[in-house]
């Protein structure tokens, strides 16, 4: 680790502290150095962190680098990256690099990929970056409760030239299930939660801390990274009196468009990229909402506009869409074709709905022990293909499918639940073709596909990063408890 990079390090952490982590483009770019890595040390530990209001007691958190969340790493497209991270935990940990395509010896699955960092040992990832865009790290070992106690931070992989914007800001929206002494609630692992959404909590932060208000001038083009950093929390976000027009999702630029319904839905692990145009008044303030939920709508927060005149007449006319990453297009013609089902947890017509999960009654419901799970006894309630992988990863798992490496391959998942998923492949991007039989039409690329109950969709993609690669659903209960696989690219 060299001196520059630790102070960039420490910089950046005060910056965030003093900031209130709103990342701002103002930060102080990278050493640019020539040939010399972009390097980072991340440090795993416990520390305490404000989440709600100063009246609020502190939290104990697990952090990276003593701050939820952690610091914000910068790379620079196509530039080697050496970040080391030192584990201060009690338990042991791995850091994956979400969405990332890099080796896999490079990915944070502890047993398959690499050996877990124990407690006061460290590990150096190494990896070039293709593709710009909005990412994210976070531990692949004891995930749900290592994720659930903090443990995230946002990568950001610079453009070669920087989108023509006023200000590139992140909200990385994080969802805690706090006591009400302020601690965080240690019943992970609930097997009845397991078995429907998932861990939902009681507070979501953003970039840290419960917000009543984000500061805007009229008049300028904000780019907003909006990154759910959930263990299972859904959202729905709507920007009142706004029109926010997505160009990445993902991390991976797509045709900009306005999302369905005015609604940006985002499912744990899922970023979306938007350029929203202050169009507001001076002095107003406007809802950001949340309203996944049937009946469980908030406030996440609110533009609060200065009283400054707007810095422009008009809406900038600077092209909105964000320069394509080097993707390798599948040959929809030759791809080799497979399905992945996934089936369990439990059922119940009540359900079906915008996933109003919360209401009494749903106990209810009944296991749907599908295919192959019965007499499993490894705590399984979800799986892929009747086969239920439990826990994060671990070495001896039989692929369920194998590629040559180079083959174009097409995928259709069904969701044979009555459950949502967010689909998350390891080491490459799926382009989604389709969606219940109808055509995408935005030209998508997803690492993170979130599943409606009874979806059915169709993901294509070039099997060109050699290993062992993890398909798990995001949802971290979900993934613990079965719905989880791995595929091999030979
Ligand atoms: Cu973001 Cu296998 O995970
Ligand atoms: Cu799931």
């Amino acid at each position: 680790m060299t001196e520059e990079s630790n102070s960039v390090v420490s910089r950046r952490s005060l910056l965030q502290a003093a900031a209130g982590l709103l990342l701002a483009t103002e930060l102080p770019s990278f050493p640019a150095r020539a040939g010399s890595p972009d390097g980072y040390r991340i440090v795993a530990a416990p520390a305490r962190a404000r989440l709600v209001d100063p009246d609020r007691p502190e939290t104990d958190v697990w952090t990276y680098n003593g701050t939820v969340p952690g610091s914000l790493v910068r790379l620079r497209q196509g530039k080697l990256a050496r970040l080391l991270v030192e584990n201060r935990l009690a338990q042991e940990t791995t850091v994956h690099w979400h969405g990332i395509r890099l080796p896999n010896a490079m990915d944070g699955v502890p047993g398959l990929t690499q050996p877990a960092i124990r407690p006061g040992k460290s590990f150096a990832y190494e990896f070039t970056p293709p593709d710009a865009g909005t990412f994210w790290y976070h531990p692949h070992a004891n995930s749900l409760e290592q994720l659930g106690r903090g443990l995230a931070g946002a990568v950001i992989v610079e453009e070669r030239e920087p989108a023509a914007v006023d200000r590139d800001l992140l909200w990385l929206l994080s969802d805690w299930r706090l006591t009400g002494e302020g601690g965080i609630a240690s019943s992970f692992g609930n097997r009845m939660e397991a078995a429907m959404s998932g861990r939902v909590g009681n507070t979501v932060t953003l970039n840290g801390r419960a917000s009543e208000a984000e500061v805007v001038r009229a008049g300028e083009r904000v780019r907003l990274r909006l990154l759910n950093a959930s263990l299972a929390r859904i959202m729905a976000l709507r920007f009142e009196g706004h029109r926010p027009v997505v160009v990445a999702v993902d991390g991976q630029p797509c045709d900009p468009h306005e999302p369905e319904g005015g609604r940006i839905l985002l499912g744990p692990a899922m970023r979306v990229d938007v350029m929203l145009d202050m169009q507001g008044e001076p002095g107003r303030r406007y809802d950001v909402i949340d309203d996944f939920y049937n009946g469980l709508s908030y406030r996440l927060t609110q533009l609060v506009y200065e009283k400054r005149l707007p810095i422009r007449g008009h809406a900038l006319d600077a092209l909105l869409g964000l320069p394509r990453n080097p993707l390798p297009e599948p040959n929809l013609a030759s791809a080799e074709r497979h399905t992945l089902t996934l089936q369990g947890g439990m059922m119940s017509g009540m359900m079906s709905g915008g996933g109003g999960m919360q209401g009494g009654g749903m106990m209810r419901g009944m296991m749907d022990m599908g295919g192959g799970m019965m007499g499993m006894g490894n705590g399984a309630v979800w799986s892929i293909n009747g086969q239920s992988m439990t826990g994060d990863g671990h070495a001896g798992m039989e692929p369920a499918l194998v590629f040559e490496r180079g083959r174009s391959v097409v995928l259709e998942l069904r969701n044979q639940t009555a459950w949502w998923h967010p689909m998350h492949i390891h080491g490459h991007s799926l382009r989604v073709l389709s969606r219940n039989g109808k055509p995408v039409p935005h030209r998508q690329w997803q690492d993170t596909v979130l599943m409606a109950p009874k979806d059915a969709v169709e993901v294509a993609f070039v099997a060109d990063n050699p290993g062992d690669w993890m398909l798990h659903c995001h949802v971290m209960d979900h993934q613990m408890t079965g719905m989880m696989t791995v595929l091999r690219v030979a």
